[in-house]
């Protein structure tokens, strides 16, 4: 096992094709899998090579170039409408976040909107899906920075519990939730991370502890059914997690087991907070039952490893993703700032008309 020692950054850009991460493969072995077209981009969100909602985001913005790299036309109009059919292979991946979508139609509108040659939309798709990238990193940064304003000011240093993967792996680098808890860290402020496993795929146990033993972090990993234990014994100063989408009133779908996460918090008094992008934010739905939550395929839930851990005649659920209510959420953390959910409507983009 060779890993890197430096900062993880799971969406690479590099000469003419996309590397990234296999995250299906951590923490046992670090590999880079190569993406050259758009039909193995989606596959690769659809598989979770790539994972976590502004990662995908990211290589779903270079899936689009990717895809319009292999549009065989030098005539505008054909392109574009070509490139709506691209747009949709991309959107069929992974329902539930939203920053997928957001950085298609960002995509589409860049393309759109630019006068010029067919080659010279090409250039300028590959320059917004660059720019995606970079801009998530800065984002990633600042959420790390606005988190650390919120959290309780007391002890001074602080116990944190987190949930699946919003770390460097699930975004362009550093990471939402991971970010807060990097900052804290960086700061001084944090004494431990406590990891929840996150069954069924094991998002917390696999990648976030990863991640914190890659830059010594102290973590501590817990299965999904220790954390109310965790926090009875006042282990526990505050809960940070992120978002796949945001409902304009703060209602928060993440990876399933949030929800319950977040009922234990408030029964013992501890804040729970939301670390996610503007991009993240969904204004065009009022609340969360409009969320669409991805349901995966039954092994996930019947399976661990090669072991079936079921008798066969057995019915199988699983939701990929659950719903917060807004009124379990201290602050939602954004780049701009921490607010609380009822507050979130004054980052809502004007309308143009
Ligand atoms: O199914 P996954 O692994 O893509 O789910 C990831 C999560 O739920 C993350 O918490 C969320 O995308 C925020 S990532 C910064």
């Amino acid at each position: 096992m060779n890993f890197p020692t430096n900062q993880v950054y799971p969406v690479i850009w590099h000469e003419d094709h996309v590397l990234l991460i296999d995250q299906n493969r951590l923490p046992n072995e670090y590999t880079l899998v190569e993406i050259s077209c758009c039909a193995d981009m989606a596959e690769a969100i659809k598989t979770m090579i790539v994972r976590g909602a502004p990662a995908i985001g990211v290589a779903a913005a270079y899936g689009m170039y990717l895809g319009a790299r292999e549009i065989p036309t030098d005539n505008r109009e054909e392109f574009l409408s070509q490139l709506e059919l691209v747009a949709e292979q991309l959107r069929k991946t992974r329902p539930t976040a939203v920053n997928l979508f957001w950085a298609i139609a960002r995509m589409l509108k860049a393309a759109k909107q630019t006068l010029g040659s067919v080659e010279y939309l090409r250039e300028v798709l590959l320059k917004t899906a660059l720019e995606i990238n970079a801009d998530d990193l800065q984002t990633c940064k600042a959420i790390g920075d606005r988190g650390l304003e919120v959290l309780p000011s007391q002890p001074e240093k602080l116990h944190l519990l987190t949930h699946c993967n919003a770390g460097a792996l699930a975004t362009a680098g550093y990471g939402t939730a991971l970010g807060v808890v990097r900052s804290a860290w960086t700061a001084g402020r944090l004494a431990r991370l406590y990891a929840d496993e996150t069954r069924p795929r094991l998002q917390g146990a696999r990648l976030t502890s990863w991640e914190c033993v890659q830059e010594g972090i102290p973590v501590t990993l817990i299965t999904d059914n220790m954390a109310a234990h965790c926090m009875q014994r006042g282990l526990i100063d505050a809960v940070v997690v992120g978002a796949d989408r945001i409902a304009a009133n703060g209602d928060t779908a993440n990876k399933i087991g949030t929800y319950s996460l977040a009922l234990v918090a408030q029964a013992h008094n501890v804040p729970f907070f939301v670390a996610a992008p503007l991009s993240t934010i969904d204004f065009a739905i009022a609340d969360g039952s409009q969320i669409p939550i991805e349901e995966r395929h039954p092994s996930e839930v019947y399976q661990i490893g090669e072991t079936i851990i079921c008798p066969p005649g057995v019915e199988f659920y699983n939701p990929a993703f659950d719903v917060t209510p807004a009124a379990l959420i201290a602050a939602i953390i954004t780049e701009h700032g921490a607010v609380a959910p009822a507050e979130l409507q004054k980052f809502q983009p004007k309308q143009v008309i």
